[in-house]
């Protein structure tokens, strides 16, 4: 039987929203204990858990400390990402085993590569400081290519914050990957290995193809946006059921995503 792997995704928790959050009715820091109670509790148990950024919102070692406790009840590999709500450093520090920034990460960039079984993970920084939108700058894509070269017929999972492709959520369109996606889709075509890539930003589950592999954008373990596909659509939130992805991965096949609803909505009943 070829190998398989079990990949947990998790996104936009944004702790630190405060109890009057959408008039009291989310508690992002409960919502994010929920999705950790219920990766915790999957039978299998994932292999690793990815975190796809927005892990607080407003990017203070408080919020960072809320985070850390919560992944503490996760006894496998997590590993994160920053989004743009995120202080990458202040993350780091509160979280250095799920941020192992590679020593050779280009100005302070959070991205670094891991092994898992067969499978290498490549974490990218997507964070423009201060702004909503991402960009993958010239070093980082520089670095990017550098270590594809060195994983040369390996399988590997990208994965990062921000989308690099528009989806017709326009006032998220506005604030996706604004810089560097033509280079990445460059690189991804060219290592021919790549077995997907996984974003988050967009709080609503999305599939699309980039550069030929799979990109999955995972919905926010609290607060989904509203699915609104018109150009004018404002920007709002939609209280629906919090979900989290989980990725099944074989050599032989690639990744099958699922994805799963935490809370009331994960009872199973016996046909
Ligand atoms: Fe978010």
């Amino acid at each position: 039987m070829p190998e398989s792997l079990l990949i947990a995704q998790i996104s936009d928790a944004h702790v630190g929203t405060g109890p009057d959050f959408l008039g009291g009715r989310m508690d992002t820091r409960a919502a994010l204990q929920r999705a950790v109670a219920h990766v915790a509790a999957l039978d299998p148990a994932p292999d690793a858990v990815l975190f796809t950024g927005d892990l607080t919102e407003r990017g203070t070692a408080a919020e960072y400390a809320q985070v850390a406790e919560a992944l503490h009840a996760l006894p496998m590999p997590v590993y994160a990402v920053p989004g743009n709500h995120d202080d990458p450093k202040l993350a780091r520090a509160a979280l250095p085993r799920c941020m192992p920034v590679a020593a050779d990460a280009p100005d302070g960039a959070c991205c670094y590569h891991q092994a898992l079984g067969r499978l290498r993970l490549v974490a990218l920084d997507s964070v423009v400081p201060r702004r909503s939108h991402g960009a993958l700058l010239p070093s980082q894509l520089d670095w990017l290519a550098t270590t594809l070269n060195a994983l040369a017929g390996d399988p590997v999972l990208l994965f990062m914050h921000h989308p690099p492709l528009p989806t017709g959520l326009a006032a998220m369109d506005a604030c996706s990957l604004l810089e560097g996606g033509d280079r990445l889709a460059d690189l991804v075509r060219r290592h021919g290995r790549v077995q997907g890539l996984l974003c988050g930003h967009l709080h609503r589950p999305v599939q699309m193809l980039f550069a030929g592999v799979p990109l999955h954008v995972a919905p926010s373990v609290a607060h989904q946006i509203d699915l609104d596909l018109r150009p004018e659509a404002p920007l709002r939130v939609r209280l629906e059921p919090p979900k989290i992805s989980l990725h099944r991965w074989r050599a032989d096949i690639g990744l099958c995503t699922h994805l799963d609803y935490v809370g009331a909505f994960g009872e199973a009943l016996a046909l």
